[in-house]
C-alpha cells in the first residue's frame, strides 16, 4: 500500500513538474478565470469549468469578462487549445490537478453558504481519475475541507493521501491591483496529509513563482484567509467610525490619518468611504462570526464592525442633505450625479457595493438621479436594472450636486471641478478640487 501511494504522488509531482499535466478550474469568475490563464501562461494545458453557460459562450467566443484580462489573451489561448472552457464536468476525467474557485455567499439570515462548494465537489468526486489533486480555493470556516470536502470523496471511494490528494489555499487576488497579482502573492497551503501538502507545493511553485508558504493542516490555511479579510473589515470600520466623529468635531479626518501615517511602527493607514463591498469584505468576517457561534464564541467584534460599515451609506446621504441645504435644496427635488457604482476603483464588479445602498437611498429620497461609471453599463439595484449614463459637461451642469462613490482613475475630475455647483467626495479623490462647494466626508 504504501509504495502504491508513493508511486502515486511522485508520478504526479513528475507530471505536474515536467508540464505535462492538465489542470483543470472550477468556477471561471473573478479568481478562476485569472488563474486559468496564468496556469496558461505557465506552460500548462488548462480546462476551465462553469456552469454559467453565458459565461462559457463569451469565452469560446474569445470574449472576457473581466477588467483585468485582455480579449486578446483569451482568444489566443483558446484558438491555440491551450484553454478549453466547458460544462461538462464528465471532461473533469481528463484532468491531473483541479482548482476549485465557487463562489462562497452568505444565506439571507448571515449563515455561510457552501453549496457550491458541495455541487462542484460531487462533480469532482464522480468524475475525477485516481492519483489527481484537489485544491480548494474558496474562502470558507475552518474545517470545509477536512470535514465537508474530504468525506464527499471518501464516499467516492478514495482514501486522501493514497490515491487522492486534497488541500486547501486561499486566494488572494486583489482584482485591479496592478502591483500584486496572483504571480507575484505569496500562497499559503494546508494538506490533509504530507503527500497532500508535497504534491501541492510543487503545483505552485511550478505555476506561480513565489514563496509558497505551507501551514500544518487546512484548518490554518482557511483561518488565516478569515483573518486576513477580517483585519480589513475591523480597521475599514474604525476609519469610518473615526469619519463619523470627525465630522461632528469639525475635523479633516483625512489629514488625521495622513498624520497618523507617519508613525513608523504600530499604525498601518485605512480609509474611510461609503462603506464596504465585494464578495469578500462584506461577507468573509460573517463565516469567522458563524464560526465563533458553533463553538460558543459571540464575536462582538466582528457584529459591531459590520454595523458601523453598513451605517456609511445612511451617513453619505445624510451628509449630501446637510450640504444641499446650505445651497436652499431640498434632497427630494434636487438631480443628483452618482460617480461610481463598483466597490473600489477600476474594475467592472459592482457585487455588495455600497453605492448600491447608496443608490437605493437616493431613489427612495424621490430625487432625480443620473449615474456615470465607466466601467459598467447596467446594474441592479432591489431587483430593478438602472443603467449608467456617459459623463458630459452638461450632466453635471445641469445637476444640483455630484456625489463621488468611486474614485476611478478615467473620469474627467476637472471637468466635474468646472462644471459641478457642490461635490460630495466619499473618497478624498486624488484631484486637486478647487470648487467652491466641494466637500470630502
Ligand atoms: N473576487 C475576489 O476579489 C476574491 C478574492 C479572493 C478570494 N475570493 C474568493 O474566491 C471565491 C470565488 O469568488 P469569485 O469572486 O471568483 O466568484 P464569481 O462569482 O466571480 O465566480 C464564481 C464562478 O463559479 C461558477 N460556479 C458556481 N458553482 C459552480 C459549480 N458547481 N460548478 C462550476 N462552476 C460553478 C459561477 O458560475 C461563477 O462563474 C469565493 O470564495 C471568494 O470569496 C474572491
Amino acid at each position: 500500500m504504501k509504495i502504491k501511494t508513493q508511486s502515486l504522488s511522485s508520478v504526479l509531482s513528475k507530471k505536474i513538474k515536467s508540464k505535462t499535466a492538465t489542470i483543470g478550474v472550477i468556477g471561471l469568475g473573478y479568481v478562476g478565470l485569472p488563474f486559468a490563464v496564468e496556469i496558461v501562461q505557465s506552460g500548462f494545458r488548462v480546462i476551465g469549468f462553469d456552469k454559467n453557460q453565458d459565461k462559457i459562450r463569451l469565452l469560446q467566443a474569445g470574449d472576457s469578462y473581466i477588467a483585468d484580462l485582455s480579449k486578446e489573451n483569451i482568444r489566443q489561448i483558446i484558438k491555440n487549445k491551450q484553454f478549453e472552457v466547458t460544462n461538462d464536468f464528465a471532461k473533469l476525467s481528463h484532468v491531473d490537478v483541479v482548482v476549485i474557485c465557487v463562489p462562497t455567499p452568505t444565506t439571507i439570515d448571515g449563515t455561510p453558504n457552501i453549496s457550491f462548494i458541495e455541487e462542484a465537489t460531487y462533480s469532482i468526486g464522480r468524475n475525477i481519475k485516481s492519483g489527481a489533486l484537489v485544491i480548494l480555493e474558496s474562502t470558507t470556516y475552518p474545517g470545509t475541507t477536512e470535514d465537508i470536502v474530504q468525506p464527499i470523496f471518501q464516499k467516492n471511494g478514495f482514501v486522501i493521501g493514497h490515491d487522492l490528494f486534497l488541500a486547501y489555499s486561499p486566494e488572494r487576488i486583489d482584482p485591479g491591483n496592478n502591483r500584486f497579482s496572483v504571480s507575484n502573492t505569496p500562497k499559503v497551503v494546508g494538506g490533509i496529509t504530507a503527500a497532500c501538502l508535497e504534491v501541492s507545493k510543487v503545483f505552485y511553485e511550478t505555476v506561480i513563482h513565489t514563496t509558497i508558504y505551507t501551514v500544518t493542516s487546512p484548518r490554518v490555511a482557511e483561518m488565516e484567509k478569515l483573518l486576513e479579510n477580517t483585519f480589513r473589515q475591523i480597521n475599514i470600520a474604525l476609519v469610518n467610525e473615526l469619519s463619523q466623529i470627525c465630522y461632528k468635531m469639525d475635523i479633516d479626518v483625512w489629514e488625521v490619518i495622513e498624520a497618523a501615517t507617519t508613525k513608523p511602527y504600530g499604525f498601518m493607514p485605512f480609509k474611510p468611504g461609503p462603506g464596504v463591498g465585494g464578495h469578500c469584505i462584506p461577507v468573509d468576517p460573517k463565516y469567522l462570526l458563524w464560526a465563533g457561534q458553533q463553538h460558543g464564541i459571540s464575536a462582538t467584534l466582528i457584529e459591531a464592525a459590520d454595523k458601523v460599515n453598513e451605517s456609511m451609506p445612511n451617513f453619505v446621504v445624510n451628509r449630501l442633505e446637510i450640504y444641499l441645504r446650505k445651497l436652499n435644496k431640498e434632497l427630494c427635488k434636487a438631480s443628483i450625479v452618482v460617480i461610481g457604482v463598483t466597490y473600489k476603483p477600476n474594475i467592472n464588479d459592482p457585487r455588495e457595493s455600497p453605492a448600491l445602498r447608496v443608490i437605493q437611498q437616493l431613489l427612495d429620497s424621490q430625487c432625480e438621479l443620473k449615474i456615470i461609471d465607466p466601467f459598467i453599463q447596467t446594474f441592479s439595484v432591489q431587483q430593478s436594472l438602472l443603467n449608467t449614463v456617459p459623463l458630459t459637461a452638461e450632466i453635471i451642469r445641469q445637476a444640483d450636486a455630484v456625489l463621488i462613490l468611486t474614485n476611478h482613475a478615467n473620469i474627467d475630475y476637472s471637468l466635474i471641478d468646472q462644471q459641478a455647483s457642490l461635490i460630495f467626495d466619499t473618497r478624498n479623490t486624488n484631484f486637486a478640487f478647487e470648487n467652491k462647494n466641494y466637500h470630502k466626508l
